[in-house]
Protein backbone atom coordinates (compact mmCIF):
# COMPACT_ATOMS: atom_id res chain seq x y z
CA UNK A 1 0.00 0.00 0.00
CA UNK A 2 1.34 3.64 -0.27
CA UNK A 3 0.67 3.95 3.26
CA UNK A 4 -2.65 5.36 5.16
CA UNK A 5 -1.53 8.52 4.58
CA UNK A 6 -0.89 9.18 0.89
CA UNK A 7 2.45 11.39 0.04
CA UNK A 8 2.72 12.90 -3.08
CA UNK A 9 5.93 14.19 -3.74
CA UNK A 10 6.08 17.05 -7.36
CA UNK A 11 9.18 16.74 -9.38
CA UNK A 12 10.49 19.06 -11.93
CA UNK A 13 13.15 17.45 -14.47
CA UNK A 14 14.45 20.95 -14.75
CA UNK A 15 15.62 21.17 -10.83
CA UNK A 16 18.00 18.30 -10.94
CA UNK A 17 18.94 18.40 -14.70
CA UNK A 18 22.79 18.24 -15.29
CA UNK A 19 22.67 20.60 -18.31
CA UNK A 20 23.24 24.30 -18.46
CA UNK A 21 20.07 26.22 -18.03
CA UNK A 22 17.42 23.48 -17.27
CA UNK A 23 17.65 21.99 -20.21
CA UNK A 24 15.53 18.51 -20.10
CA UNK A 25 15.22 17.86 -23.91
CA UNK A 26 16.63 17.63 -26.91
CA UNK A 27 16.45 16.82 -31.07
CA UNK A 28 15.73 13.53 -32.05
CA UNK A 29 18.86 11.74 -33.46
CA UNK A 30 18.18 10.84 -37.81
CA UNK A 31 15.82 14.15 -37.58
CA UNK A 32 12.44 14.83 -37.10
CA UNK A 33 10.48 17.23 -35.32
CA UNK A 34 9.67 17.87 -31.74
CA UNK A 35 11.79 17.56 -28.91
CA UNK A 36 12.84 14.29 -27.00
CA UNK A 37 12.99 13.65 -23.12
CA UNK A 38 16.93 13.14 -22.27
CA UNK A 39 17.86 10.04 -20.37
CA UNK A 40 20.56 11.78 -18.65
CA UNK A 41 18.24 13.91 -17.47
CA UNK A 42 15.84 11.66 -16.33
CA UNK A 43 18.52 9.33 -14.81
CA UNK A 44 19.95 12.66 -12.74
CA UNK A 45 15.92 13.17 -11.47
CA UNK A 46 15.59 9.77 -10.22
CA UNK A 47 18.81 9.45 -8.56
CA UNK A 48 18.59 12.74 -6.98
CA UNK A 49 15.50 11.61 -5.22
CA UNK A 50 16.41 8.14 -4.92
CA UNK A 51 20.40 7.95 -4.21
CA UNK A 52 20.12 4.92 -6.56
CA UNK A 53 18.39 2.84 -8.79
CA UNK A 54 14.23 3.23 -6.89
CA UNK A 55 13.23 -0.42 -5.53
CA UNK A 56 10.15 0.24 -6.28
CA UNK A 57 7.80 0.60 -9.80
CA UNK A 58 8.68 3.69 -12.52
CA UNK A 59 5.74 4.06 -14.40
CA UNK A 60 6.60 5.90 -18.00
CA UNK A 61 3.36 7.50 -18.89
CA UNK A 62 3.07 6.77 -22.89
CA UNK A 63 -0.14 6.04 -25.47
CA UNK A 64 2.03 2.88 -26.14
CA UNK A 65 1.99 1.64 -23.05
CA UNK A 66 -0.37 -0.84 -21.12
CA UNK A 67 -3.45 0.31 -21.57
CA UNK A 68 -4.73 1.49 -17.62
CA UNK A 69 -7.55 -0.90 -16.28
CA UNK A 70 -9.36 -1.41 -12.90
CA UNK A 71 -7.34 -4.74 -12.59
CA UNK A 72 -3.78 -2.16 -13.09
CA UNK A 73 -5.04 0.52 -11.03
CA UNK A 74 -5.61 -2.61 -8.10
CA UNK A 75 -2.24 -4.06 -8.94
CA UNK A 76 -0.36 -0.58 -8.70
CA UNK A 77 -2.88 0.57 -5.53
CA UNK A 78 -1.14 -2.81 -3.96
CA UNK A 79 2.60 -1.07 -4.22
CA UNK A 80 4.38 1.05 -1.45
CA UNK A 81 5.48 3.50 -3.81
CA UNK A 82 5.32 4.44 -7.56
CA UNK A 83 7.24 6.98 -9.50
CA UNK A 84 5.29 8.26 -12.22
CA UNK A 85 7.28 9.72 -15.73
CA UNK A 86 6.23 12.60 -18.07
CA UNK A 87 6.98 13.53 -21.05
CA UNK A 88 5.92 16.01 -23.60
CA UNK A 89 6.46 16.99 -27.05
CA UNK A 90 7.92 14.05 -28.84
CA UNK A 91 7.83 11.70 -25.29
CA UNK A 92 10.70 10.09 -23.54
CA UNK A 93 14.06 9.01 -25.30
CA UNK A 94 13.83 5.25 -25.79
CA UNK A 95 16.28 4.24 -23.13
CA UNK A 96 13.96 5.64 -20.38
CA UNK A 97 11.29 3.44 -20.96
CA UNK A 98 13.21 0.72 -21.68
CA UNK A 99 16.19 1.18 -19.03
CA UNK A 100 14.75 3.05 -16.57
CA UNK A 101 11.39 2.39 -16.33
CA UNK A 102 9.64 -0.82 -15.22
CA UNK A 103 6.53 -0.41 -16.70
CA UNK A 104 5.01 1.96 -19.71
CA UNK A 105 1.46 2.88 -18.97
CA UNK A 106 -1.55 4.54 -21.57
CA UNK A 107 -4.58 5.70 -19.84
CA UNK A 108 -6.47 5.15 -23.39
CA UNK A 109 -5.22 4.94 -27.22
CA UNK A 110 -5.36 8.66 -27.84
CA UNK A 111 -2.69 10.75 -27.68
CA UNK A 112 -2.64 14.26 -25.06
CA UNK A 113 -0.10 16.75 -25.20
CA UNK A 114 1.91 16.08 -21.86
CA UNK A 115 1.88 13.02 -19.42
CA UNK A 116 0.78 15.55 -17.11
CA UNK A 117 -3.25 14.39 -16.80
CA UNK A 118 -2.44 10.91 -17.61
CA UNK A 119 -0.69 11.07 -13.88
CA UNK A 120 -3.18 13.04 -12.45
CA UNK A 121 -5.60 10.03 -13.09
CA UNK A 122 -3.52 7.34 -12.53
CA UNK A 123 -2.87 8.59 -8.58
CA UNK A 124 -6.69 9.51 -8.73
CA UNK A 125 -7.53 6.18 -9.72
CA UNK A 126 -5.13 4.53 -7.17
CA UNK A 127 -6.08 6.69 -4.47
CA UNK A 128 -9.56 6.03 -4.21
CA UNK A 129 -8.52 2.58 -3.96
CA UNK A 130 -6.27 3.41 -0.43
CA UNK A 131 -7.81 2.26 2.37
CA UNK A 132 -9.57 4.95 4.46
CA UNK A 133 -10.13 6.75 1.01
CA UNK A 134 -13.64 6.70 0.59
CA UNK A 135 -16.36 7.89 3.60
CA UNK A 136 -17.29 4.18 3.47
CA UNK A 137 -15.58 0.97 3.07
CA UNK A 138 -18.30 -0.36 1.56
CA UNK A 139 -18.63 2.48 -1.28
CA UNK A 140 -16.01 1.49 -3.86
CA UNK A 141 -16.32 -2.14 -3.35
CA UNK A 142 -19.58 -2.59 -5.35
CA UNK A 143 -18.40 -0.51 -8.33
CA UNK A 144 -18.53 -0.78 -12.16
CA UNK A 145 -15.43 -2.82 -12.61
CA UNK A 146 -14.89 -4.54 -9.39
CA UNK A 147 -14.39 -8.50 -9.18
CA UNK A 148 -17.85 -7.81 -6.63
CA UNK A 149 -19.84 -7.23 -9.53
CA UNK A 150 -17.48 -9.88 -11.86
CA UNK A 151 -15.87 -7.04 -13.70
CA UNK A 152 -18.91 -5.95 -14.99
CA UNK A 153 -20.90 -1.97 -14.72
CA UNK A 154 -22.47 -1.06 -11.29
CA UNK A 155 -26.53 -0.97 -11.27
CA UNK A 156 -28.05 1.63 -11.84
CA UNK A 157 -28.73 4.21 -8.51
CA UNK A 158 -31.48 6.78 -7.81
CA UNK A 159 -32.53 8.76 -5.01
CA UNK A 160 -35.22 11.32 -3.87
CA UNK A 161 -37.84 12.37 -5.23
CA UNK A 162 -39.46 8.77 -5.52
CA UNK A 163 -41.20 10.32 -8.65
CA UNK A 164 -40.17 13.48 -10.55
CA UNK A 165 -42.46 14.50 -14.10
CA UNK A 166 -43.64 11.39 -14.03
CA UNK A 167 -40.75 9.40 -13.51
CA UNK A 168 -40.35 6.70 -11.09
CA UNK A 169 -37.64 4.51 -8.73
CA UNK A 170 -38.68 1.30 -9.45
CA UNK A 171 -40.65 0.15 -7.04
CA UNK A 172 -38.42 -3.14 -5.97
CA UNK A 173 -35.95 0.05 -4.18
CA UNK A 174 -38.47 1.47 -2.47
CA UNK A 175 -39.86 -1.87 -0.74
CA UNK A 176 -37.30 -2.26 2.00
CA UNK A 177 -36.71 -6.09 0.90
CA UNK A 178 -32.72 -6.31 1.22
CA UNK A 179 -32.87 -10.18 -0.89
CA UNK A 180 -34.83 -8.73 -3.51
CA UNK A 181 -32.74 -5.19 -3.90
CA UNK A 182 -29.85 -7.06 -4.17
CA UNK A 183 -31.49 -9.46 -7.12
CA UNK A 184 -32.37 -7.05 -8.55
CA UNK A 185 -29.07 -4.53 -8.85
CA UNK A 186 -27.35 -8.02 -9.72
CA UNK A 187 -29.42 -8.29 -12.39
CA UNK A 188 -28.91 -4.82 -13.41
CA UNK A 189 -25.66 -4.85 -13.45
CA UNK A 190 -25.26 -8.09 -15.47
CA UNK A 191 -28.02 -6.87 -18.41
CA UNK A 192 -26.15 -3.27 -18.58
CA UNK A 193 -22.26 -5.29 -19.10
CA UNK A 194 -21.58 -5.18 -22.73
CA UNK A 195 -21.04 -8.79 -23.32
C1 LIG B 1 2.55 14.19 -27.53
S1 LIG B 1 2.86 12.83 -26.48
C2 LIG B 1 4.10 11.94 -27.36
C3 LIG B 1 3.54 10.94 -28.31
C4 LIG B 1 4.62 10.10 -28.99
N1 LIG B 1 5.40 10.90 -29.88
C5 LIG B 1 3.93 8.98 -29.76
O1 LIG B 1 3.56 9.20 -30.92
O2 LIG B 1 3.75 7.88 -29.20
C6 LIG B 1 3.76 13.54 -25.16
C7 LIG B 1 3.68 12.82 -23.84
O3 LIG B 1 2.36 12.89 -23.33
C8 LIG B 1 2.09 11.75 -22.52
N2 LIG B 1 0.91 11.07 -23.08
C9 LIG B 1 0.21 11.44 -24.17
N3 LIG B 1 -0.83 10.62 -24.39
C10 LIG B 1 -0.81 9.71 -23.41
C11 LIG B 1 -1.62 8.59 -23.08
N4 LIG B 1 -2.69 8.24 -23.82
N5 LIG B 1 -1.33 7.86 -21.97
C12 LIG B 1 -0.26 8.19 -21.21
N6 LIG B 1 0.57 9.23 -21.47
C13 LIG B 1 0.30 9.99 -22.56
C14 LIG B 1 3.34 10.89 -22.55
O4 LIG B 1 4.13 11.18 -21.40
C15 LIG B 1 4.00 11.34 -23.84
O5 LIG B 1 5.38 11.08 -23.87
Amino acid sequence: MLGSELELRLLNYRDTSPLTGGQVDDEPYGGGAGMVLRVDVVAAALDAVYGEAPSHRVVALTPQGRQLDQELVEELAEEEALTLLSARFEGFDERIVEQLATDAVSIGPYVLSGGELPAMVLVDAITRRLPGALGSEASGLEETFSAELDGGFEYPHYTRPAEFRGWEVPEVLLSGNHARIADWRREQSRARTPS
